[in-house]
């Protein structure tokens, strides 16, 4: 590989435009997100070769359960299925997973789940850390009144106490589909973070456009507040 003048250690993704991805193609909108958890698979699978320590994904925020009934049906089970699926291939390409957000309040029978593949991928050399139930807000709440309990509003003390705690810093935060926002997503670990808005709907998103970003990370010049 070529010499780069920074590497990313940490990326997360809001990945967006599964409905939209849908509506194009003329097809329903869970076809869209089926298609969305193979982009993720696929994306898994070049963490290693890419170098990278950490990928977090947005897969449901806590937001999210306005949705109608059926679409959160739909990515519940999608995450079932994924778990089932994928957790073999986790244990075997030594990734660990891990959770962000308040993910004790989904279904108990996920929560059950989650707790097995945690547990089976704790050694894992390279996270995938996945947003479920995750609001920004609502992190900096929590990790504000821990501090407190300890005596200790300091900004140390409230990155203790994230969700993202043992993770690398952010290096690169990036939104598919176009829309230029962050929606309550990893708000305090973004600080220094560089942004990449791309225009691919995520179910397009491929390896390949997650190599052309780490590039151009590469390329860009991070002062921090410095000069
Ligand atoms: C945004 O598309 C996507 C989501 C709200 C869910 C993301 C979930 C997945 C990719 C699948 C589940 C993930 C895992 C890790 C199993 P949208 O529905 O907001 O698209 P739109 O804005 O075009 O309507």
């Amino acid at each position: 590989m070529e010499e780069q003048d920074q590497r990313a250690r940490h990326v997360a993704i809001i990945m967006d435009g599964n409905g939209r991805w849908a509506k194009r193609k003329g097809l329903p909108r869970a076809i869209g997100h089926q298609r969305g958890v193979e982009a993720v698979r696929k994306l898994v699978r070049a963490v290693e070769p890419m170098g990278l320590d950490c990928l977090t994904l947005y897969a449901f925020s806590s937001e999210n359960w306005r949705r109608p009934e059926d679409e959160v049906d739909d990515l519940m089970n999608l995450m079932r299925r994924f778990i089932k699926s994928d957790l073999p291939e986790f244990i075997a390409n030594d990734v660990r997973l891990k959770i962000i957000g308040d993910w004790q309040g989904l279904a108990p029978d996920i929560v059950e789940m989650l707790e097995d593949a945690l547990e089976q991928t704790a050694k894992g050399a390279r996270t995938l850390a996945v947003a479920l139930n995750y609001g920004s807000r609502q992190e900096i709440v929590r990790a504000a009144r821990l501090a407190a309990e300890g005596q200790e509003l300091t900004e140390e003390a409230l990155d203790r106490h994230l969700y993202t705690n043992e993770l690398p810093p952010l290096d690169l935060l990036i939104r598919t589909s176009g829309e230029v926002r962050l929606s309550n997503f990893l708000l305090w670990q973004a600080a220094y973070a560089e942004m990449l808005f791309v225009d691919t709907l995520w179910p397009d998103f491929t390896p390949e456009h997650l190599q052309a970003a780490l590039d151009d990370f590469a390329q860009r010049e991070r002062r921090f507040g410095g000069r």
